[in-house]
């Protein structure tokens, strides 16, 4: 039962070195003292943070802290006043408009409430960015069935969002902000509005995005119910769902972001969360 000699193994480290391409490792996001204000209100204070590949971020904070402002900043939907945000290694605090539009179509972002088009069935609403593109009609067809299953929807192709509950018009919203693959996924209180139960599918759901296909992501929950699942939980491909990680082991690329009066208070991982001697971030977690 002798292992060979680490020398001799075709793939060490040693003999790698060198002919592997290194893994990419640079950030997928990057905030470097960013300050917005509105009318003279400061809402986001030098902001300084960043999304590795593979991450998950998830960004707590009381309402109206700025949790919206920051995702909405992370794709160029706003702009800040002061500092530096990297987008996928470029620079969009000041990139123009028509630069910025490829940029947004690599990231999927979940609004807060969904914010389905109730004029447009399912299947328009999930393939708008393509409709948009003028991909023919039956590649548009073929993704959306692709999105609908992902997000377990696929009866819904032809039905209106009127027609759906809660919870299934939040997994339209999902299977939408993945039409393109995107290299980054932005949250918005996903669960935001839904029962605890649905709450749950829905974040079933941001695992399996999260472990099937690694997509790094930026989420904003009020909910620590949500945010424990997903650091406690992992997808597994065989069951079809989540299950719990064993007894005391928790997701090492998930971790924590809080606003607190537009600053950011904390930046780490779960154990220090629950361990922080921070005041503000104590009583959000009370
Ligand atoms: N486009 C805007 N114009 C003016 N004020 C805004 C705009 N967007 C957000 N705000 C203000 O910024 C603050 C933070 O908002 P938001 O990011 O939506 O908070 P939350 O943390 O609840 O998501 C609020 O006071 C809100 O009124
Ligand atoms: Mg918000």
């Amino acid at each position: 039962m002798s292992e060979p000699p680490a020398s001799v193994q075709p793939d060490s480290v040693e003999s790698s070195k060198g002919t592997a391409p290194a893994p990419d490792v640079r950030p997928v996001v990057v905030f470097r003292n960013v300050s917005i204000a509105f009318d003279d209100k400061p809402v986001l204070e030098d902001v300084s943070f960043s999304v590795a590949p593979g991450e998950t971020r998830i960004l707590l904070g009381p309402a109206g802290v700025g949790k919206s402002v920051l995702l909405k900043l992370v794709n160029g939907l706003l702009r800040p006043d002061q500092g530096s945000i990297q987008l996928f290694g470029q620079e969009i605090a000041n990139m123009p408009e028509a630069q910025l539009f490829p940029m947004r179509t690599r990231t999927g972002m979940v609004f807060q409430e969904g914010a389905l088009f109730d004029s447009l069935t399912v299947r328009d609403n999930v393939g708008y960015q393509l409709i948009s593109e003028r991909v023919p009609d039956d590649e548009i067809d073929a993704r959306v069935h692709e999105a609908l299953r992902f997000v377990e929807l696929d009866d819904t192709f032809a039905l209106y969002p009127a027609s759906l509950s809660g919870g299934m018009r939040r997994r339209v919203a999902i299977a939408r902000a993945l039409i393109h693959q995107p290299e980054l996924l932005l949250y918005d209180s996903p669960t935001g509005g839904l029962d605890p139960v649905t709450s749950t599918t829905i974040i079933e759901l941001v695992m399996k995005e999260r472990d099937v296909y690694r997509t790094p992501s930026l989420m904003v929950t009020h909910r620590l119910q949500d945010a424990f699942i997903l650091c406690t939980h992992r997808f597994d491909e065989d069951q079809g769902c989540m299950v719990p990680l064993p007894q005391g082991v928790t997701n090492p690329d998930t971790t924590f972001l809080m606003l607190e009066e537009g600053r950011l208070i904390f930046d780490g991982s779960l154990h220090e969360l629950l361990h922080t001697e921070n005041k503000f971030v104590r009583e959000f977690l009370e």
